[in-house]
C-alpha cells in the first residue's frame, strides 16, 4: 500500500518542484555554455543529496515496478476440444487462414491455423504435435495489426485478409539455403534475413495482363529440349510411379537449366530423400542458386500445404524482381493428399476416390500462381511431379493435374527397368507450348523422330521373332537402322548437361 501513498504525496511535491528552478535547471541544456548555467553547475553536483530529487527517484522506481506488474490487455480464446487433427477454440474471432498460437505450460507453444468454423467456434489445425495442450488453454491471434506508416513509402496496403496474416522471409537472402515450411533454416547456416517478407498467398494476376509464353527455357536435358521444348512460364507435370527417376531428372534440370533462380519445394516426401536430393542430386553448384523448402512426410498436413505455398511465394518474389525462376515441386500429389487430410478432418465429405471437392479447387489455385508475370516481370516455369501409383494414369489427381497444366512428361517404368534414363516416354508426353516457341524445322525434326521411335515400338515383337521382311515398310527400315542412334539420343547420364543448341544439333544428326 505504500505505492498509492507515494503517488498522492508526490503531487504537492511536483507542484513544488515545478516552482523550484534549482531542481529543474540542470536539464535545460540549450544555454548551459553561458555564465549563468556555469553558476548553476554546482547544484547539479548536489543533486544526489537533493531531497526533492531523492523523492522523485524513489517515486519513479515504484512506478517502474508497478508497470512491470501490468499484463497487456490481449484478446484470448480458449481451447474447448481437441480431437484427432482438429482443435476447437471459442471466445476469439479470427478469419479463415488466420494464424494463432497456444502457449504451453512448459514455455513452448503450439501454432495453428484457422481452417473452418462452426457457429461461434473456430476449427484450428495445429502445425505441430499438440502434446501439452490442456483443456481451456488460451489461444492468441498472430495477425499482423496495422503497422505504423513510414514517411517515405506511405502506408503499406493491407487490404486483404491474407496481408494481415503471417509473413515469411522471401528474396535474395534465401539463395543457397534450405528452410522448412515456416522459413526456419534447416541447414545450420545461421538465421535467415527477414528484411523482405511476404504472405503465403500472392496476388492473383489478371489473365489478360500475363505475358504470353514466347521464349524457350533451356532445361539442360536433351530429350526435353529437343522433343518437349519448355517455354518460359510454362507449367508442366512430371507423371511417374515411384522409383522411376523423377528426383534425378528434376535435379538435372535444376543443375543445368539457364533459369536465374531455382526454387525447390520438397513436399511430403521421405525425410531421407531431402538430404539425398540436396547433397547428391542438386550438389553444391545447384544449391548455390537455389532455395529449397522442405516439408517432408513427417510434418503435419498443414505444414505440407504451407510448404508448397511458401515455395510458390518465394518464386513469386523472384519473378517480381524480373528473374526467370524454375520452380520444382515434388510432389503435387502429396500436396493434394495433405489437403485431403485437412478437409476430411473438418468434416468435408469425400467425393472422388476419397478426395473431397476442395482438393480439386486447391490444385488450380496453387498452379495458377506460377507462370509468366505481367509484362516486364520475370517468369516462373514450374515442374510438378504427379505420382501415378501403380502407373495408373487415371488417378483423380493425375487427371486433374493434366487438365490444369500446360503439358506433361510421362516417365515409363519399362524404360527405367531396361536402364533407359531419363525414362521419358516421348510418345505419351506433350508440351503444349512447344509449337508456339519453336521453329518449323525443329517441329518437323521432332515429329519425325517420334514417328520413327513409335514405328519401331509397334513392330518390336515382329522384328524380334524375325517375322518382319526388310523392304516391306521403308519407314520401318529407317527406324530399325536408326534405333540405336535414337535411343542414345534420348538417354542422358546424370552428370551430362545437354544445352539447347547441342540438343537441336544432335536431333538433326540423329534423323539426318
Ligand atoms: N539419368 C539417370 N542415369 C542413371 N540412373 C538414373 C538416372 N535417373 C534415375 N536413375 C536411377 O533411378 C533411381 C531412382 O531415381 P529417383 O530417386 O530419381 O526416382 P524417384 O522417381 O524420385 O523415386 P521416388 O518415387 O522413390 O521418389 C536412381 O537411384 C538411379 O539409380
Ligand atoms: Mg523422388
Amino acid at each position: 500500500m505504500t505505492e498509492p501513498n507515494t503517488a498522492v504525496d508526490a503531487s504537492p511535491e511536483l507542484a513544488e518542484a515545478l516552482n523550484n528552478d534549482v531542481a529543474i535547471a540542470p536539464v535545460t541544456g540549450v544555454d548551459t555554455a553561458t555564465a549563468q548555467a556555469d553558476a548553476a553547475a554546482p547544484h547539479t553536483q548536489d543533486l544526489p543529496h537533493n531531497v526533492h530529487n531523492q523523492r522523485w527517484q524513489s517515486y519513479l522506481k515504484d512506478c517502474r515496478e508497478l508497470i512491470h506488474l501490468v499484463e497487456p490487455l490481449e484478446v484470448a480464446g480458449r481451447i474447448v476440444k481437441v480431437t484427432g487433427l482438429i482443435m476447437v477454440a471459442t471466445g476469439i474471432k479470427m478469419p479463415i487462414g488466420g494464424a494463432c498460437f497456444i502457449p504451453l505450460q512448459d514455455g513452448g507453444r503450439v501454432e495453428a491455423e484457422v481452417v473452418g468454423f462452426d457457429g461461434e467456434n473456430l476449427l484450428l489445425m495445429p502445425q505441430s504435435a499438440v502434446d501439452g495442450v490442456v483443456p481451456g488453454a488460451k489461444v492468441f491471434s498472430m495477425e499482423i495489426t496495422e503497422t505504423l506508416p513510414k514517411p517515405q513509402f506511405g502506408r503499406p496496403p493491407r487490404r486483404r485478409a491474407q496481408d494481415r496474416a503471417r509473413h515469411f522471409p522471401v528474396g535474395d537472402g534465401l539463395l543457397g539455403r534450405v528452410v522448412d515450411a515456416a522459413g526456419n533454416p534447416l541447414d545450420n547456416l545461421g538465421p535467415i534475413s527477414t528484411e523482405v517478407t511476404a504472405p503465403l498467398s500472392g496476388r492473383v494476376i489478371n489473365p489478360l495482363m500475363r505475358a504470353p509464353i514466347e521464349e524457350t527455357l533451356d532445361v539442360g536435358v536433351r530429350a526435353i529440349n529437343a522433343m518437349l521444348t519448355v517455354g518460359r512460364g510454362q507449367r508442366l507435370g512430371l507423371f511417374a510411379g515411384s522409383g522411376v527417376g523423377k528426383s534425378v531428372l528434376l535435379g538435372m534440370m535444376a543443375r543445368y537449366t539457364t533459369a536465374d533462380v531455382i526454387v525447390v519445394g520438397l513436399i511430403g516426401e521421405r525425410g531421407r530423400e531431402v538430404q539425398e536430393f540436396i547433397e547428391q542430386i542438386l550438389g553444391p553448384e545447384g544449391l548455390a542458386r537455389s532455395v529449397v523448402v522442405a516439408a517432408p512426410a513427417d510434418v503435419s498436413a498443414l505444414m505440407r500445404l504451407q510448404g508448397a505455398n511458401y515455395a510458390t511465394a518465394i518464386a513469386e518474389r523472384f519473378r517480381q524482381q524480373g528473374k526467370n525462376v524454375l520452380l520444382i515441386m515434388d510432389s503435387l500429389t502429396r500436396y493434394a493428399m495433405a489437403q485431403r487430410e485437412i478437409a476430411l478432418a473438418i468434416g468435408e465429405p469425400p467425393a472422388t476416390k476419397g478426395y473431397p471437392p476442395s482438393v480439386f479447387a486447391k490444385l488450380p489455385a496453387l498452379v495458377e500462381r506460377t507462370g509468366n508475370g505481367a509484362r516486364g516481370e520475370g517468369s516462373i516455369t514450374a515442374f510438378y511431379t504427379v505420382l501415378t501409383e501403380g502407373d495408373d494414369q487415371q488417378d483423380p489427381i493425375a487427371d486433374s493435374a493434366r487438365a490444369i497444366l500446360d503439358g506433361h512428361i510421362v516417365l515409363n517404368r519399362t524404360l527405367a527397368e531396361s536402364g533407359h534414363y531419363p525414362a521419358i516416354d516421348i510418345e505419351q508426353s506433350i508440351s503444349r507450348a512447344m509449337h508456339n516457341i519453336t521453329s518449323k524445322e525443329h517441329q518437323q525434326a521432332a515429329r519425325l523422330l517420334k514417328q520413327l521411335y513409335s514405328r519401331y515400338l509397334r513392330n518390336q515383337d515382329l522384328i524380334a521373332v524375325g517375322a518382319y521382311q526388310p523392304g516391306s515398310d521403308p519407314m520401318l527400315d529407317i527406324a530399325i537402322k536408326k534405333r540405336d542412334q535414337i535411343n542414345a539420343f534420348l538417354q542422358q547420364d546424370i552428370d551430362e548437361a545437354a544445352y539447347m543448341q547441342d540438343s537441336l544439333q544432335q536431333l538433326a544428326n540423329t534423323i539426318g
